[in-house]
């Protein structure tokens, strides 16, 4: 089974959700859960964004001693220093230094040629060798780049000390199989590739982030890169609890897992959640508040008889105490006979079949029956002669 490292960027591309801004106290707060959770990276911040951030990446690098700490950089060494100040005290210093690669952003925002492009990584690279132990490359927009080029480039920044290669997806462009064969492309082209590892780090701009994710670990990445709840710039970024769960639960096709300890994922997604203000949606996969919620009277009938028919995640699984079938106007007798017996109701056949009447009336005018509804319902059944 292949180990998949999880770096987590729920406290740096993840703050980049438009409204989202972190203090000092609450990113530590999630950094210390993150470490709880397992994560093997934390990317704390942008040092070089705001003298808050680095504060925020020191504190963060000085206290968390079971996952590795790192922070952004762009490539240059105003850039590196200022997270050097920050990560220095961290028990490995690590680096993530990026510099667009595609003709989009090289022309248009860098306004560099290609050999530019390639002397400004490498002379990044090597200057933060100097100081970190571990440095990883980005290689921004990397799915827009020209792969001749990139093979370049990974090489260069490998020979001047990269041991980590990522390959975003940094405007959610790429459909899974595209996304999955360019990481086969390094691996087969890239002459020093060997013993470096490659990262995946995907954009939800066209809802593709965890399939690309997984097509990129199919394909032989050692890493992911992801937010916990989907949060980040734009449409958000690959959320962690997605990847990990899937892997987890389709071991026997990825062949891969994570070190997450998953019981905690709802505890971080609820923390996560508090803290940004940014409310996961019910719908949301693993995390969300249906995810483990039933309404249908086919469905319901099915998960009482065995929860398997239509619960592939138990929630149990992601720290969730028990599945939930909501009474409405979709739910079957059975249903309501066990939530009866739970509230510790004793009918007999035609008080059942009085007191689901009503509760279909009910259910007609109002999109969830609440136990408080069921048990006014009930309770007049009982008392009635
Ligand atoms: O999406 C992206 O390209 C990034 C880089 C800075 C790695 O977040
Ligand atoms: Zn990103």
């Amino acid at each position: 089974m292949r180990k998949i490292d999880v770096f987590d960027t729920t406290l740096r591309d993840g703050e980049q959700s438009a409204g989202v801004n972190l203090n000092t106290l609450e990113k530590v707060e999630v950094a210390k859960q993150l470490e709880r959770l397992g994560v093997d990276i934390i990317e704390a911040g942008f040092p070089a964004a705001s003298r808050g951030d680095l504060q925020a990446v020191k504190m963060i690098a000085d206290t968390i001693k079971g996952s590795s700490v790192t922070g952004l950089a762009r490539a240059n060494e105003k850039d590196i220093d200022a997270a050097w100040e920050a990560l220095k005290g961290s028990s490995e210093p690590r680096l993530h230094v990026f510099l667009a690669t595609s003709p989009i952003h090289m022309t248009y925002k860098l306004k560099m040629t290609t050999d530019q492009v390639l002397d400004t990584a490498v002379a990044a690279v090597k200057y933060a060798k100097k100081k970190f132990t571990h440095v990883q490359w980005s290689a921004e927009d990397a799915c827009r780049s020209d792969k001749q080029f990139l093979v370049k480039i990974i090489t260069e920044v490998i020979n001047a000390g990269a041991t980590v290669i990522n390959l975003p997806d940094t405007v959610g462009y790429r459909a899974p199989e595209e996304y999955g064969s360019l990481f086969r492309y390094i691996k087969e082209n890239v002459p020093n590739i060997e013993g470096v590892k490659l990262s995946a780090h995907t954009h939800d701009d066209l809802g593709l982030a965890t399939a690309n994710s997984l097509a990129a670990i199919e394909n032989g990445a050692d890493q992911i890169e992801g937010t916990i709840n989907a949060i980040g710039e734009r449409a958000g970024n690959a959320g962690l609890e997605e990847i990990a769960v899937a892997l987890h639960i389709r071991e026997d096709f990825y062949q891969a897992s994570t070190r997450l300890k998953l019981d905690e994922i709802k505890r971080t997604s609820n923390l996560v959640s508090k803290l940004t203000g940014m409310i996961v949606p019910g719908n949301k996969a693993v995390v969300g508040n249906n995810a483990f919620a039933h309404e249908s009277g086919i469905h319901q009938d099915g998960v009482l008889k065995e929860k398997t028919t239509y619960e592939i995640i138990t929630p149990e699984l992601i720290g969730v105490k028990t599945n939930r079938l909501v009474l409405g106007k979709h739910s079957g007798r059975h249903a309501f006979k066990n939530k009866a017996v739970e509230m510790g109701f004793e009918l007999n056949d035609q008080k059942l079949n009085e007191g689901f009447k009503a509760f279909k009336d009910l259910a007609d005018k109002k999109k969830e029956v609440t136990d408080e509804d069921i048990f006014a319902i009930l309770t007049d059944k009982q008392t009635e002669a």
